[in-house]
């Protein structure tokens, strides 16, 4: 582990000799006429956690949805691992990537939505070991025993056989949680993922990515908005604003001590 933040002299430091596990270079995406990201720069170290904050809409879905894939940028480059994202080398020149392409990038990538996305129609310990055995060629027994721990882990050993709907929305999430993490992610992103949550289930779900992350070698990047567990487990914290990053650094720096009118605006409304 290279990074650690010393939370006495609120600083993050870094190994300098680490390379990024994500860098976002210039990045620009555009809906229509509308430029949501105008050239976003942004490294992510291996196991850094941080939090994206920022109003509705100044693009912090779209910023994982691009590592995940699931949006093109515009304009620009994303690495992960040293890999180009959304471009592979053919005869020596980059040409946009195919789709096996994509797929072999993203294995680095986990994601857990706003909505859990699980299969209804299979048990969790099923919804688990769905993608090792289809997407990883991962032999059965092998996704068995690791999904079982992975669920385990999350809180829910207990309830292997059981379909998404007999769950709660906060044990839906944490399947969904166990689910991205048996595909043994070197980042993993979360998009509000307490957000759809009734509020007495959102304490369960925080603990458990406050586990996750204590665990320290996967990256981690949550949008979210519960600041103080931004405060908490973050070791970087950025704020969006129209589509550049307008504030950033440790949790303090920008919570607690930033100047910067937006991001004060937009923090008064967390704070009554
Ligand atoms: N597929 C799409 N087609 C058209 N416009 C889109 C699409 N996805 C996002 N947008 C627009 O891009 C902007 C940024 O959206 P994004 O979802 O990234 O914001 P956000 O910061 O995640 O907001 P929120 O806090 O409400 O989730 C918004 O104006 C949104 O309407
Ligand atoms: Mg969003």
């Amino acid at each position: 582990m290279t990074i650690s933040v010393d939370r006495k002299r609120n600083h993050v430091t870094t190994n300098t000799n680490t390379k990024p596990i994500v860098e976002y270079k210039n990045v620009h995406k555009s809906f229509g006429d509308v430029e949501v990201l105008k050239g976003l720069n942004l490294d992510i170290m291996p196991g850094e956690k941080v939090a994206l904050i920022g109003p509705s809409g100044s693009g912090k879905t779209t910023i994982i949805r691009m590592l995940m894939t699931l949006e093109q940028p515009t304009s620009g480059e994303i690495i992960v691992d040293g890999q180009n994202l959304w471009h592979m080398e053919k005869n020596g020149k980059l040409v946009p990537a195919n789709e096996k392409h994509l797929r072999a990038v993203r294995g680095d990538i986990g994601m857990v939505f706003q909505h859990f996305n699980l299969f209804p129609h299979m048990t969790i310990l099923q919804n688990c070991m769905t993608a090792p055995i289809q997407v990883q060629k991962e032999d059965k027994e092998s996704a068995r025993k690791r999904s079982i721990e992975m669920l385990e882990k999350v809180g829910l050993g207990d309830k292997l056989e059981q379909y998404p709907n007999q769950l709660s929305g906060g044990q839906k999430q944490r399947v969904a949680m166990a689910r991205a993490l048996v595909m043994r992610p070197k980042i993993m992103l979360f998009d509000e993922v307490t957000s759809a949550l009734d509020p007495e289930l959102v304490g369960e779900v925080l603990e458990v990515i406050r586990d996750i992350a204590k665990e320290g070698e996967m990256a981690m990047v949550l949008v979210t908005h519960e600041m103080e567990f931004a405060l908490d487990i973050a070791d970087r914290v950025i704020f969006l604003d129209n589509g550049v990053i307008a504030e950033q650094g440790t949790p303090s720096e920008v919570l607690e001590e930033s100047t910067n009118e937006r991001l004060q605006q937009f923090l008064h409304r967390f704070r009554n």
